[in-house]
């Protein structure tokens, strides 16, 4: 059973492990953080959401405002990490975890909810037009990943 709940700080180890397992630069064109580490020591833990499989803590979606206080972008929240682990993938809860944090966006306030993924990510990305995202732009070449120029996709579901 797939279940989704708000991070607590005991969830740290175990976000660790999933972030670990999903990265690479298909997923994310920033360099791996390095190890050991504290997934809350850069990341907010009310920004994350955690999904279970049977009870386990295996995924996990984070949810933020990237202008802070600014007031012209109050409604607007992103998904700025999305981590289902190898193991645990093909029972839905990548669409859950999407799901949870359109919600929590809604319960926000938020009438927009913003991500970016990399064009060469097509599972991430069939995940989120499943879940209701459109395309808003293409950054072209926007990353040099292993050698080779990558587009970075802007995407958005309109919320509320
Ligand atoms: C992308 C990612 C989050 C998907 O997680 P997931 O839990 O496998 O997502 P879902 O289960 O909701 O959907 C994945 C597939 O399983 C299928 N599926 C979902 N529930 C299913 C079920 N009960 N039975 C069979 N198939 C199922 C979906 O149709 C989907 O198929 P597709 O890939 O062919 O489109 C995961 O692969 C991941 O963490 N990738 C690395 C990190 C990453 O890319 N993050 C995004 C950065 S922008």
């Amino acid at each position: 059973m797939i279940t989704t709940r708000q991070a607590e700080l005991f969830d740290d180890d175990a976000l660790v492990v999933t972030d670990d397992a999903t990265w690479s630069t298909l997923t994310s064109p920033a360099p791996h953080p390095g190890s050991p580490r504290s997934f809350f020591a850069r990341t907010p833990v009310e920004d994350v959401i955690v999904g279970e499989l049977d009870g386990r803590v295996v995924g996990f979606v984070v949810l933020r405002n990237v202008f802070g206080d600014a007031p012209s972008h109050q409604h607007v929240l992103e998904i700025n990490g999305l981590a289902v682990h190898p193991d645990a993938t093909g029972h839905g809860l990548g669409a859950g975890l999407v799901e949870a944090a359109v919600a929590e966006a809604e319960a926000r306030g938020a009438r927009k909810v913003t991500l970016r993924v990399l064009a060469h990510n097509d599972r991430a990305r069939r995940l989120y037009a499943r879940c209701g995202f459109t395309e808003e732009g293409v950054l072209r070449e926007e990353f040099l990943l292993d050698g080779a120029y990558v587009d970075d996709v802007l995407m958005a579901r309109f919320v509320g």
